[in-house]
């Protein structure tokens, strides 16, 4: 151990409250032992440290900083260079606020597109999303600020993300919701890690074993430190015991009280403790001392990155004749409410305080642009309204080319709630058709954190998918629109035609406890491709105002090589991406999985030899029988493509197998061999997972690992009372066009939480008392919450003393 000396001073008191929060984003600090408080903060694309109360929904302001685009944006740039710039100045303004910790950036896998927190995910690809993630952590880390990628693992769904249990097979948690992480903490070499909130196979991913020891620790070699998500630890022992350091935010003296009775107990070691005690100090030592003290950053400068990300970011999905770039002096109309208040971050912890906002109504004056009017069009909330839908189509008439901005409202994708359906709001889409039928040439540009259905495209000449673009996006759009910038972005998740389409529809969200894998390795384009599923525009693809041509692949042992020429006219950037495919492989496999990629910018009649490695991932699969990775020997199929759907060159490489021990009875598995899963039988996901479906219903008394919304079950009155009660102030908040944060984690939280949040008011045992109550025993349950309550007030106060004092 590394800190064996500050280790042996320590009581074991001390030790175990440095292993909790001691306020919203802060631990505790020692100043007799020379050991100050490590500072967090979220989030993924701007720092967000609040000045005065902490909260951890972004319910009171934080300090101003730099809104960059979302990840969910940023992948569609394909450049994880360019992450690491962003990386680095988020780093930058974490140091100048006294933050130590960067809560992201999160990087889980794009599930479904209905999970509600899609728009701070990079991708549906685990390789994409790990290079991208690995890219941040670097910048980041850069700054001596360490990063916290999040959250490990398998955190799809909004819905109950507390209260729920994935259940998949051990061979989809490593290929698909595993490998982003692995390069995000192999190659981005993170300092922090957060776990998720749900369970991962029956077991919470904060006290998983085998998640954190065997694979993250063991395999991966991790020595960082691990945080719980906020509320998201369930036994604090059992999460000590596997190796998770820090449990956050605010559990009072109960977890600390718990742990020193552990190990009094001999519940667990007081080694085990000292453990997470000495890497903990390790972060907080680093961090604390080794930070650069900046007073201030360079807003402009950032402001004019996040710009810059947001232009390399936005996806141009479709340019017919040509309308693209508009021509100096073209005649426009700017239509939608977006234009003049942006859709540029989604809603939840992520949420920053911009520096400054970019609108496209303000900045379009700057542009050789005739603007002939601007209009809302629509109202934001949905509603309709007759009288702006009129000023718009009138003014539509009078425009050479519409500018129609419009997308997914505030309402629509959020932390805590998972979306319905995949539609945008029909009153823009009412809006747009009237538009088509009175101007042919509209112009399209769509802001919404996930993919959604757009059977409107028809209306549109050109549509650029601008994604939530941060701070700086408005004028990206209008540099782009302009021809000032050449789009490069791609695609990192696939646009299906219908949500019915999409690989899990039938299985999310987890309908009770269990949220079933069953469409196993065939997420996103590897069910699409695979199932010979038509989309509307596939993974990786996004056009360009100039061509690419692509000639001589050559593939050996260690890579691939070919030639990319710009064939067009303007300057501009291309995505070589590079897919693996195994014809009749004996281990089922998607037909092509991306295995590396690299952006290059090229100039108009430019040509340049491109080199792509193979590495550690690009043969490889989890072999459930011989628990590693191994290789299938034979030839594989190598594709050099502009999107997965447009593989220009192809060669074969002859790979040796590593094991003659294959892991599946080809005949009992035909969903997963054909790649057709969209409704898997228990028998044959039973085959998958190597053992039965697990049941998740409900049954009998609620627990304190049960949401509060689960309360419908409860068998007190009050408590089903209470539960409605919150279920109306929901809906209320629904209809009023905003969600309430507040309530919405409330009502997907377990109870347990409750002593978890509210930084020493209410122990476990009060908890265990509410359950009590909810569960039909009211006095009983009082008594134990009243009791609970002077207990818990006294120890904690005593605790603190003792602590404080020394
Ligand atoms: C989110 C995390 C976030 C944390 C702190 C949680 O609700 O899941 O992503 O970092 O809150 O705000």
């Amino acid at each position: 151990m590394k800190h064996q000396e500050t280790i042996k001073k320590m009581t074991l008191e001390e030790k175990a409250a440095f292993l909790s929060g001691k306020g919203e984003w802060q631990t505790w600090d020692f100043p007799r032992l020379g050991i100050p408080s490590m500072y967090c903060s979220d989030g993924p694309h701007g720092i967000r440290k609040q000045a005065g109360a902490g909260d951890h929904l972004g319910l009171n302001p934080s300090l101003p900083a730099t809104c960059f685009p979302t990840a969910a944006t940023m992948a569609n740039s394909w450049d994880p260079q360019l992450g690491s710039e962003i990386g680095k100045a988020l780093g930058e303004e974490a140091a100048v606020q006294g933050v130590h910790v960067v809560l992201g950036p999160g990087l889980n896998i794009k599930r479904s597109p209905l999970c509600g927190r899609n728009f701070e995910y990079f991708s549906e690809d685990p390789y994409l999303a790990g290079k991208m993630a690995a890219g941040y952590v670097q910048g980041i880390q850069s700054q001596g600020v360490y990063a916290c990628p999040k959250h490990f693992a398998v955190n799809s769904q909004e819905l109950r993300r507390m209260a729920m249990n994935a259940v998949l097979d051990e061979r989809t948690l490593r290929e698909i919701y595993l490998t982003g992480f692995e390069i995000a903490v192999k190659e981005g070499g993170a300092g922090a890690i957060m776990t998720s909130y749900n369970q991962v196979n029956g077991t919470y991913a904060n006290e998983n074993e085998h998640l954190l020891k065997d694979i993250l620790r063991g395999e991966w070699g991790y020595n960082g430190i691990v945080i719980t998500d906020w509320g998201g630890s369930n036994d604090h022992i059992r999460g000590v015991a596997a190796g998770s350091d820090l449990e956050m935010p605010t559990p009072g003296m109960d977890s600390a009280r718990q742990l020193v009775e552990a190990v009094q107990t001999g519940k667990i070691s007081e080694e085990t403790v000292d453990a997470c005690v000495d890497r903990m100090l390790e972060a907080v030592l680093t961090l604390t001392g080794g930070q650069k003290k900046t007073a201030e950053f360079d807003e402009e400068a950032h402001h004019a990155l996040a710009r810059r990300a947001a232009a390399e970011s936005a996806v141009l999905l479709k340019n017919q004749e040509k309308i693209l770039p508009l021509k100096p002096g073209t005649r426009v109309a700017l239509i939608g409410d977006f234009a003049f208040e942006p859709r540029y971050q989604g809603a939840g912890s992520s949420m920053v305080n911009a520096t400054k906002l970019d609108k496209m109504s303000e900045l379009i004056k700057e542009y050789n642009l005739n603007v002939v009017g601007m209009a809302k069009g629509y109202m934001r909330s949905g509603e309709i309204n007759e009288v702006m839908e009129k000023e718009a189509v009138d003014l539509a008439q009078s425009a050479d080319v519409v500018l129609y901005c419009f997308g997914l409202d505030e309402l629509s994708e959020s932390e805590g709630i998972d979306r319905t359906h995949m539609r945008i709001p029909q009153n823009q889409v009412t809006l747009l058709e009237a538009i088509a039928r009175v101007n042919e040439n509209i112009v399209g540009i769509l802001s919404a954190g996930a993919a959604v259905e757009m059977p409107w495209h028809t209306n549109l000449r050109a549509l650029l998918h601008v994604y939530l673009y941060g701070q700086a996006g408005a004028g990206a759009v209008l540099d782009i629109l302009t021809g000032k910038v050449n789009p490069s972005g791609r695609l990192s998740e696939t646009c299906p035609i219908r949500y019915e389409d999409t690989p899990a529809f039938r299985y999310f969200p987890a309908a009770e406890r269990n949220s079933e894998y069953r469409e196993g390795l065939y997420v996103g384009y590897r069910y699409y491709d695979t199932a010979k599923v038509r989309v509307l525009y596939p993974f990786g693809f996004g056009l360009s105002y100039t061509e690419f041509a692509y000639s001589d692949l050559k593939a050996d042992r260690d890579g691939v090589e070919f030639t990319v020429k710009n064939t067009g006219k303007m300057d501009g950037a291309e995505v070589a991406q590079l897919y693996v495919g195994l014809p009749d492989a004996k281990v089922f496999r998607p037909e092509k999985e991306l295995k590396g990629f690299r952006k290059i910018f090229l100039k108009a009649g430019e040509s340049r030899q491109v080199r792509i490695p193979f590495d550690d991932k690009t043969f490889r699969y989890w072999n459930v029988r011989t628990s590693r990775w191994e290789t299938e020997g034979g030839v594989y199929t190598v594709m050099i493509g502009a999107s997965c759907l447009d593989i220009r060159l192809r060669a074969e490489v002859t790979v040796e197998g590593t094991t003659e021990t294959y892991p599946y009875y080809t005949n009992r598995m035909p969903s997963y061999y054909s790649g057709l899963i969209s409704q898997v039988e228990d028998k044959e996901f039973e085959e998958l997972l190597g053992h039965p479906v697990p049941s998740g219903k409900w049954s009998g008394n609620l627990t304190v690992n049960d949401a509060i919304c689960q309360m419908y079950y409860a068998k007190s009155p009050i408590a089903r009372f209470a539960y409605n009660k919150l279920t109306q102030m929901k809906k209320k908040s629904e209809e009023a066009g905003k969600p309430d944060l507040n309530i919405l984690f409330i009502y997907n939280m377990p109870f347990r939480a409750i002593a978890k949040m509210t930084g020493g008011m209410v122990s476990m045992e009060m908890v265990e008392g509410i359950v009590t109550m909810v569960n039909g025993h009211f006095f009983r349950g009082l008594g134990r919450v009243i009791g609970g309550f002077f207990r818990n007030q006294s120890r904690n106060r005593k605790y603190v003393k003792r602590i404080t004092e020394k």
